[in-house]
């Protein structure tokens, strides 16, 4: 496990950065999967985390990619098609195209609304493939189709012969840890399938759920959390589905999260009414979902610079961009804090690298490495200038 000393860090890694531990996202994935047991396929939602996309291929079944920019990311790594669900509220013609022409019938294709199933259908004929598609049900936003339009297409489903429809996809939200939430939603999704089999004679092969299982960012939670009788829950709920097809359980934050540090340096101390830490990264780059104005406290540690006796003392660890916003955590209790040493923020490996305002003031984004106890520290991405995408000589 990557839990390095100041002098370990400071001769490697070049600061902001994150650094994702692989050995300890294996053993996630594997956790989940013991859990779930055999009969549940794990698809990974590489949104959470796009540069850990290779190094799990093996331990996982499918990868949701959610975005031409997310396949371009599979395509490079070499990830293998058949592992691959293409996903995503606006698919571009010309990206299906390109996609369908050259791998064909290897991935699944979702498809988020009629309009949508249909332009897959024409792309499709045209090429003369057919081609493996879900449907995904809304869930009351933007996302999927309604169910009258679900079934209307299973119900006139032998007019598209180029589309296979193996199954249904349903996601609804992040951050979820009512097991209630789940058994309304399965039982929901479940009572769709019994009707389209009723109804129209469909029994569909696969059911892609996203659960949205929740992950605990913060010390002192008023309500604890216990995660392995979430899981076990989750699974009674499953066994007593009416369908019995293939269930895919789609994850992104649950499989991610805790395998992300984020390191930044305190670069400036001062006492302005209370304590203030100045780091050289920033909230742009460590998103902690369910933080509320910097109060809560993320899982941390120091690394000082100095090995020598201070006091304990709370501090707000504030960021370098211009607003009074940019604050990582108020109240942060640090031994003696001084310029140069590094704290390093844990339970980041889940959209902090991705999600944050990353070009505003024109700061780099930080440096990206991979860990593992057989290779090391790997660099996945240089420290990068983003001044040069917000001005062109
Ligand atoms: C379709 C879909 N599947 C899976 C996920 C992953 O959700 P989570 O990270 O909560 O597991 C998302 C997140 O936005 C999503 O939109």
């Amino acid at each position: 496990m990557f839990q390095p000393k100041y002098e370990e860090l400071v001769t490697q890694v070049t600061t902001p950065a994150y650094v994702f531990d692989i050995d300890v996202l294996c053993n996630r994935i594997q956790f989940i999967k013991n859990k779930l047991g055999n009969k549940v396929q794990l698809c990974y939602a590489m949104k959470a985390n796009p540069f850990v996309v290779k190094a799990i291929e093996n331990q996982i079944d499918y990868y949701e990619v959610c975005s031409h920019g997310e396949f371009d990311i599979c395509e490079r790594a070499g990830i293998n098609m058949n592992k691959i669900v293409l996903s995503g509220v606006y698919k571009a013609k010309h990206d299906l195209e390109y996609v369908i022409a050259k791998y064909q019938d290897t991935l699944i294709y979702t498809c988020e609304s009629p309009n949508q199933f249909h332009m897959i259908h024409e792309i499709a004929k045209q090429m003369n493939i057919k081609v493996n598609a879900l449907l995904r049900i809304t869930t009351h936003n933007q996302f999927g189709m309604s169910e009258d339009q679900l079934c209307s297409l299973i119900e006139k489903r032998k007019e598209f012969p180029y589309i296979n429809i193996i199954g249904i996809h349903h996601f609804s939200g992040t951050q979820r840890k009512k097991i209630n939430m789940y058994k309304e939603e399965l039982e929901y999704v479940d009572s769709l399938i019994l009707k389209l089999e009723n109804e129209y004679g469909y029994v569909p092969d696969k059911l892609e759920f996203g659960p949205g299982f929740y992950v605990e960012y913060f010390q002192h939670s008023k309500q604890p959390y216990d995660e392995e009788e979430l899981l076990d829950g989750f699974v009674d709920l499953l066994d007593n589905l009416h369908f019995q097809g293939q269930i895919t359980i789609e994850l992104g934050r649950f499989i991610a999260a805790t395998c992300g540090n984020y390191y930044t340096d305190i670069v400036d101390y001062k006492v302005n009414d209370v304590p203030y830490c100045i780091v050289n990264g920033g909230m742009h780059q460590t998103t902690y979902y369910g933080q509320m104005m910097a109060m809560k406290i993320p899982y941390y540690r120091q690394l000082k610079k100095k090995e020598v006796q201070g006091d304990y003392i709370n501090c707000n660890i504030s960021g370098s961009l211009c607003t009074i916003n940019d604050n990582l955590v108020k109240g942060l209790t640090l031994q003696n804090p001084e310029v140069g040493d590094i704290i390093e923020f844990q339970r980041v490996g889940a959209y902090a690298m991705c999600e944050g305002i990353s070009l505003f003031l024109s700061r780099d984004l930080p440096s990206v490495y991979l860990y593992s106890n057989k290779e090391g520290l790997q660099l996945q991405r240089a420290r990068f200038e983003t001044n040069i995408l917000n001005f062109k000589q």
